[in-house]
């Protein structure tokens, strides 16, 4: 089929992306419009209209669709909306997430941060993937922090993913000996999830690739930004990416839109890989590399979405 261009734009494919209102998803929506048409969920009408405007402004497409991510009925809406809309996507970007200090509920009652970066990412998926067409990429946005033996957030006094199933973890429950860092077993223990389940997809379907990213502590993004004060945000936010031996692995939105539009729009066929903030190879936890975990956290989501029909 020939590909038809609409200035720089290749419009016989489509990327979607969630979380493009902000940060790190707002840098690599600008950057896959290179790519195809992007198709832009989030939550907010005002800031995905906004949004589109300016990718419409540069001379290419972008559709949006209403979305929280954190609420499953409003997850299976969207997928049934995008999927109408007849394009041919080549690639989906889950990307949303969020890290509250406090926590709180979704519209079910469940832990708010754990719907948003384990559940919704996993329902969408899930809605989305018998729809995609052969070798579509599927990529999620993980974090390092789900791993207790990884540097920087092991100085930071962080103890990984605590996981105890998915029932406790929607209650809002965790392994005991967790961080004394208000929000972040939580934070963790969704990013643990999802690495698990992105794993777990690329072994059980051939179809489709499934990969993760690490985007690196990436400084100038609202993570974390709503329930802390300011000056803890700009440590956590900046100063720490600027000094070792956090400095390392620190990366700016435009940098991670780079490594996540290569590994999104990849044609090789890679699929089970988990990059780091430079696109390179990493490894995640011993707990989520093990099969038998994996394994477990997807039934147990599996089965605790299927209750919600
Ligand atoms: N920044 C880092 O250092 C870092 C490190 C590792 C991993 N990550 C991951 O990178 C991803 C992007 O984070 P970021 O740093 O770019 O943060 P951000 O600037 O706060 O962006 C988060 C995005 O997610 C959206 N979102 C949050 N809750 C949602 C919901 N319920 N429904 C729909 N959209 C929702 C936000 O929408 P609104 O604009 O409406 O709020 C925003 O567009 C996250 O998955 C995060 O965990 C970030």
């Amino acid at each position: 089929m020939t590909k038809t261009v609409l200035k720089n734009q290749i419009i016989n494919k489509a990327y979607i992306i969630t979380g493009p209102t902000s940060g790190i998803g707002y840098a690599t929506a600008l950057e896959l419009t290179k790519y195809g048409i992007v198709i832009l969920l989030g939550r907010n009408q005002r800031k995905l209209n906004q949004l589109q405007k300016a990718i419409e402004h540069k001379g290419y497409k972008a559709i949006t669709v209403l979305c929280d991510i954190s609420d499953i009925k409003s997850v299976r809406n969207a997928a049934e909306e995008i999927m109408q809309l007849g394009l041919s996507i080549s690639g989906l970007l889950n990307n949303a997430g969020i890290m509250p200090s406090k926590a709180s509920k979704n519209a079910q009652g469940w832990d708010l941060t754990y719907a948003t970066n384990h559940l919704g990412a996993f329902a969408l998926t899930e809605a989305l993937a018998p729809h995609l067409p052969d070798g579509a990429n599927v990529v999620f946005i993980a974090s390092a922090i789900e791993d207790p033996e990884r540097k920087p957030a092991k100085v930071m006094g962080m103890k990984g993913g605590r996981y105890i199933s998915t029932e406790a973890s929607a209650r809002g429950e965790w392994e005991a000996g967790g961080t004394k860092m208000a929000g972040v077993d939580a934070y963790a223990t969704s990013k643990q999830c999802i690495l698990a389940a992105t794993l777990y997809f690329a072994r059980e379907n051939k179809r489709l690739h499934f990969n993760a990213v690490e985007p690196g502590i990436t400084r100038g993004t609202g993570l974390g930004s709503g329930n802390v004060p300011p000056i803890v945000h700009f440590i956590f936010g900046y100063l720490m990416s600027i000094i070792p031996p956090f400095s390392k692995y620190s990366s700016t939105p435009e940098k991670s839109a780079k490594v996540i539009t290569k590994v999104l729009t990849d044609t090789s066929g890679k699929t089970g890989i988990y990059y780091d903030e430079k696109g390179e190879p990493m490894l995640g936890s011993t707990l989520v590399l093990d099969h038998n975990f994996q394994d477990r956290v997807v039934s147990e989501t599996r089965a605790f979405l299927s209750k919600f029909r």
